[in-house]
């Protein structure tokens, strides 16, 4: 896909530069005469969105880091002297919590691009899988970053979740002390998850690394999930795909600098301002919103399962509907890729996140009544989704005419575009 390089150094230096380390030719090769589909639409300007997001969490995380103490006696009150004291703080500290939320708001519309347009299917197995790896780095990254400020929240959502290990039967109290570092949350909890909270985003980088190359190898998807087939179908990164990425990315941040200056708790718990007290457990222990679907599925498990019980039931169901994803290139059997063409899969796809955002409040919500029946109700469509939909839809499903072309599409919708204009009535006619 990215065929032979078409960089010219063009200078003595650039020359002497590329026979020793070609980077300037490595960038212009993958993101200036990199050829993409040319009908990419603005759902594939996340992965850019990601990139961004990415480097703002390292950023403000290794500054926050610098005035933060991991010390159960310290750290809620280091914290808030971050708040008060350090010149900026508050600005560091709000563009780094709601930056984790708009990472996962940028992953979760990444993702269901993917599932939109079929870009998990072959050849793109490895670069999905990849992907999958850095979403679970990225939960293990928000879950120990929320600890640190040892709030009421960070302290009983780490109980609690730390608690679910001890479901497995035989090594399951070991993996739980292994993680708290002993038999409660406490200091070495905090020191850990202080540590790992640094090492991760860095793991995340280089699994993203991986997860380009993969990209540049198969090349992108697009909208009609035809492959690009000659020269015509593509045009150059730069300008094409930059600027809109670029448009993309300013859109993005627009909303995200609205939360942080205008809304900057609205998406956090408030009993994370309230100190950790070992004491006193909070009514209501819900995690960040990112996690809720999953927190609604974990509690949807209230019975027993043959010799499992429902709290390892639960807990499997809860780790089983991320680790199904790996599975999904070969459990979509269909032959065609993006679902603009099959009507089907279209109609369940958007059951499926009409579903996840109800789970998603469900999360939120005490697990008792309808709320638990209704959660029941929305696992048993998740795994259905995976497990019977999609393999079965292909076999069944007749799908759409396919274009011959990614050329032959764009012409078709700009043909009836033109014709549109030229009926009677139109502004412009
Ligand atoms: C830090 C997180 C991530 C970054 C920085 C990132 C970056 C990117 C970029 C720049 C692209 C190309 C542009 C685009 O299609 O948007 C891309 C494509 C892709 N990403 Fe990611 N990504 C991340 C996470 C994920 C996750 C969590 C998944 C899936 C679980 C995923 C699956 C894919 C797939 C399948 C493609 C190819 C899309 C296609 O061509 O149809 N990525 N990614």
């Amino acid at each position: 896909m990215s065929g032979h390089s078409t960089y010219q150094p063009s200078t003595g230096i650039s020359k002497w530069v590329d026979s020793r380390l070609p980077l300037p030719r490595m960038i212009h090769d993958s993101f200036i005469a990199y050829p993409v589909p040319r009908n990419l639409n603005y759902a594939y300007t996340f992965g850019a969105m990601l990139s961004v997001m990415l480097v703002v969490q390292i950023v403000t995380g290794i500054v926050l880091a610098m005035h933060y103490a991991a010390s159960t006696g310290l750290a809620f009150d280091s914290v808030e002297k971050i708040m008060r004291d350090v010149n900026h703080g508050w600005l560091l500290r709000y563009l780094h919590s709601n930056g984790a939320s708009f990472f996962f708001v940028a992953v979760y519309a990444h993702i269901g691009r993917g599932l939109y347009y079929g870009s998990y299917k072959a050849p793109r197995e490895i670069l999905w899988i990849l992907g999958v790896v850095i979403y679970l780095l990225m939960m293990a990254t928000g879950f120990m970053g929320y600890v640190l400020p040892w709030g009421q929240m960070s302290f009983w959502g780490a109980t609690v979740i730390t608690g679910f290990f001890s479901a497995f039967p035989l090594v399951g109290e070991w993996i739980q002390q292994f993680l708290l570092g002993g038999f409660a949350v406490d200091q070495p909890t905090l020191n850990r998850f202080f540590s790992l909270h640094y090492l991760l985003p860095f793991m995340i980088a280089g699994v993203v690394v991986l997860h380009l190359w993969a990209l540049h190898v198969t090349g992108q998807t697009n909208p009609t999930g035809v492959e690009v087939k000659t020269k015509t179908d593509t045009v150059a990164f730069t300008p094409y795909a930059t600027l809109k990425d670029a448009l993309g990315v300013a859109v993005f941040l627009l909303v995200y600098a609205w939360f942080v200056f205008y809304l900057p708790n609205f998406l956090g718990h408030p009993d994370n301002y309230i100190p950790a007290d070992a004491l006193k457990t909070p009514a209501h222990i819900v995690p960040e919103w990112y996690y809720l679907p999953f927190y609604a599925m974990l509690r949807a498990i209230t019975f027993n399962i043959w010799f499992i019980d429902s709290k390892l039931g639960g807990v499997l169901v809860m780790f089983g509907s991320i680790i199904i994803l790996f599975f999904l290139p070969w459990l979509d059997t269909s032959k065609v890729r993006s679902a603009v063409y099959r009507p089907w899969y279209k109609l369940f796809y958007w059951l499926f996140v009409a579903n996840a955002v109800m789970l998603g409040w469900l999360g939120s919500q005490p697990a008792e009544g309808l709320y638990t029946a209704l959660s029941q109700f929305g696992t048993l469509y998740y795994f259905g989704f995976f497990l019977v939909i999609m393999p079965l839809l292909g076999l069944f499903e007749t799908p759409r005419r396919i274009p011959n072309s990614i050329t032959e599409a764009v012409l078709a919708t700009k043909n009836k575009s033109d014709m549109e204009k030229l009926k009677p009535g139109h502004a412009s006619a």
